[in-house]
């Protein structure tokens, strides 16, 4: 498996977004293809590859606020759960946005999935609220900036 930064005009990007949908917006009901996607050519989409399939994702808004990323539509298939996938793909992410002057990282965390957050470091600094139909809280981390 490898972690790549992929552009958008490849054929990854529509896979990732099948994963992103199958994921995250399926079992809510919902389709990400109805939503406005125009805004993401401005963002950082990592995949986590395995040949050709594309079998995790998320996605960085850089410079979302001073100094701050923010990750967003953080998915793995299920078949592969639990193998590292994740964290490989957050690191990664972690890694890009340090090395392009962001000194933390901020986002939006299903309930579900606060445990995995808090493994890499995360801490969480709001209370509940709804999104997408669900419960969320904010999480963020400081990760310093790196000399290029
Ligand atoms: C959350 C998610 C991305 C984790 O991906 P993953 O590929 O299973 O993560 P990893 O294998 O890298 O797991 C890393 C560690 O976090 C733990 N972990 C993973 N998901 C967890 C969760 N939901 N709650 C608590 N711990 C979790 C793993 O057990 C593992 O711990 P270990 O290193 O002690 O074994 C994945 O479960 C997923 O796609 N969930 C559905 C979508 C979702 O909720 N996305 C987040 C939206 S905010």
């Amino acid at each position: 498996m490898r972690v790549v930064c992929i552009d958008l005009t490849s054929e990854f990007y529509l896979k990732s977004q099948k994963l992103r949908n199958q994921v995250l917006r399926e079992p809510l009901g919902q389709n990400l293809f109805d939503e406005d996607l125009s805004d993401e050519i401005n963002q950082f989409h990592f995949v986590a590859l395995e040949k050709t399939q594309v079998l995790g994702v998320v996605v960085l808004v850089p410079h979302y606020k001073n100094g701050m990323g923010k990750l967003r539509q953080m998915a793995t298939s299920e078949e592969v759960r639990g193998k590292g996938y994740g964290i490989m793909l957050v690191k990664a992410l972690e890694l890009f946005a340090s090395e392009h002057g962001m000194t933390s990282i901020i986002l939006h965390a299903r309930h579900t999935a606060i445990g995995f957050y808090e493994k890499l470091g995360y801490q969480i600094t709001s209370d509940v609220f709804q999104e997408v139909g669900t419960d969320h809280v904010v999480m963020e981390k400081n990760i310093g900036v790196l000399e290029r």
